[in-house]
């Protein structure tokens, strides 16, 4: 795992989208995996800037969402589809057929789930996936004591996420209980994980994920196995991380991020 900290989430987010963009340069047909939340907003408005101001194109990347909220459809003001609308497929040139998120209102959720993991399959497998990161060491919505094996399903949600998440509803009561969530084993087949978090509240479930024991009670933690995931983090969130020096050494001497900002043409 690469640890990268960052003075805020919106040099993070500056620095993930160099990420991608490179990835799009150099296979136009990418497959993106994406994340709700407020945590990929920045990174989301970085990639609707590129796209107006330098013409990164979308065109032909295909996308596929994390989770989704089972029992509300995609116009509902609280559902990940109407999110990503809002937040970014309105802004950009992703064809609308390539967009991906688990249907909600699915009438066989059991055969909708393997169909999703059939369609990720399909278009060649996820080649960078961005997550966010529970209080709760979440990713995607695979509470706590989730299968670290685990392939797109339906859960029940803790009621420390129905709470973390009540801001996107009008009311607390209304945030459904139960989602749609790729598994950590299909999160684990992308090629490249970027997670991200910013603020103290992640703090502990970033240091149990990146410094503690691979454990389904922090599901994050599943990632110390992934080959190639890095992970981006403002000051508050690294702030329970005990080689936290260590990890901004690593990153100085990297060669790779050093070439990303010479060749990148935006200050990073
Ligand atoms: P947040 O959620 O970005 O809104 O904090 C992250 C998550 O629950 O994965």
């Amino acid at each position: 795992m690469e640890i990268i900290i960052q003075p805020d989430a919106a040099q993070s987010a500056r620095l993930v989208a160099a990420f991608i963009a490179r990835a799009m340069r150099r296979k136009p047909d990418l497959v993106l995996g994406l994340a709700t939340g407020s945590t990929p907003v920045p990174l989301y408005r970085e990639l609707i800037r590129r796209h107006r101001e330098d013409g990164l194109d979308f065109s032909r990347v295909t996308a596929f969402n994390l989770d989704e909220y089972l029992g509300i459809g995609p116009d509902h003001p609280g559902s990940y589809r109407r999110f990503m609308q809002v937040q970014l497929f309105d802004h950009i040139n992703l064809s609308p057929g390539h967009t991906h998120l688990p249907d909600g209102l699915a009438p066989d959720v059991e055969a909708h789930c393997r169909h999703y993991e059939a369609q990720i399959r399909a278009s060649g497998g996820i080649d960078i996936q961005v997550l966010g990161i529970g209080s709760d060491g979440h990713i995607g919505f695979n509470e706590p004591s989730s299968s670290l094996a685990s392939r797109t399903r339906t859960k029940t949600l803790t009621s420390r996420t129905r709470r973390d998440n009540a801001r996107f509803f009008e009311n607390p009561a209304d945030v459904p209980v139960e989602c749609i969530t790729m598994g950590i084993g299909t999160i684990m087949e992308s090629r490249i994980c970027l997670l991200l978090a910013a603020g103290e509240r992640k703090a502990e479930a970033v240091a149990g994920a990146l410094e503690g024991p691979i454990t389904a009670m922090n599901p994050a933690s599943a990632l110390q196995l992934h080959p190639d995931t890095r992970v981006f983090l403002d000051e508050a969130a690294a702030g329970k991380l005990k080689m936290r020096a260590y990890y901004d050494e690593v990153f100085a001497r990297d060669v790779f991020w050093n070439k990303l900002r010479q060749e990148d043409g935006r200050t990073l």
